[in-house]
């Protein structure tokens, strides 16, 4: 479980997350949907310990999260399966070293030829065919390497997967394979995802529960059933399409 409690976060003068709290349950796919430059990605760098709070607290599994305490923060990233926006991967090197990365980074394979079978595993869960193997990341399409950054992060075997906006940008067709894939690996792996996006037509086909941020607050939280019937002004708006600004 991811706890989020009385969270507060500025920069300079300008508040951007004002006594935030909230929980990801157990096996839960939580979307946190919020207009562009809310702060989603400052709630999941939170998270992660990339930056610090004002004021409240959060836990990973039981485990505070903690910056000014590398060695249990290095156990709480262990748990966290961050993926970004943009695919972020390494230009130079193929698809299989990619997926490798993290598995030799974090020493997690001692035999080495037990790599191999675990970046194709990852590659059959991410529904990526096997023959981009030795691609390097140039040579695919986007949401071809958008999946082998969900694989980097799945071959670690996170508890807890946190994705920042997975389908901004993409065109329907890819948006619907992504959320196709969100759908499979919440099936088929359990784990516990918070998906941060503006994306509402993905988080209503995917989401178990939604939380709606403006200005700082929480506006709504429950299921996106619940959601469909809210009188919440922004609520309204995200169903309605209006314009978000991005
Ligand atoms: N490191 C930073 N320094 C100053 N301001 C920041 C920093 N990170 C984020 N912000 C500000 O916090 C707000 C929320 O940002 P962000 O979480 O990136 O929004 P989004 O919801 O689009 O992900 C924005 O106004 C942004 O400019
Ligand atoms: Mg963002």
């Amino acid at each position: 479980m991811i706890v989020v409690s009385k969270i507060t976060k500025s920069f300079g003068s300008r508040l951007v997350l004002d006594d935030i709290s909230f929980e990801a349950r157990p096996g839960e796919s939580l979307f946190i949907l919020g207009k562009s430059g809310v702060g989603k990605s400052v709630l999941l760098k939170l998270i992660v310990g990339l930056i610090a709070s004002d004021q409240g607290s959060i836990s990973v599994g039981g485990q505070k999260v903690d910056v000014e305490n590398p060695r249990l923060l290095a156990q709480v990233r262990r748990k966290c399966g961050l993926v970004f926006q943009f695919p972020a991967l390494l230009d130079s090197a193929t698809v299989f070293e990619n997926i490798a990365f993290g598995l030799r980074a974090r020493g997690l394979v001692e035999d080495p030829n037990l790599i191999e079978p675990r970046v194709f595993e990852q590659m059959r869960t991410v529904d990526l065919d096997t023959s981009f193997l030795n691609s390097y990341p140039n040579q695919l399409s986007y949401v071809a390497q958008k999946k082998v950054s969900i694989a980097r992060t799945l071959a670690v075997s996170p508890d807890y997967l946190l994705f920042d906006e997975p389908t901004t940008g993409m065109d329907p067709v890819a948006t619907a394979v992504l959320n196709e894939l969100l759908k499979k690996l919440k099936r088929e792996l359990n784990v516990t995802t918070i998906v941060v996006s503006h994306d509402i037509k993905s988080a209503l086909a995917c989401a178990d529960r939604l939380i709606l941020i403006d200005h700082g607050k929480i506006v709504f939280d429950g299921e996106p059933k619940n959601f469909k019937s809210s009188n919440v002004p922004l609520a309204i708006d995200f169903r309605e399409g209006v314009s978000l600004g991005k």
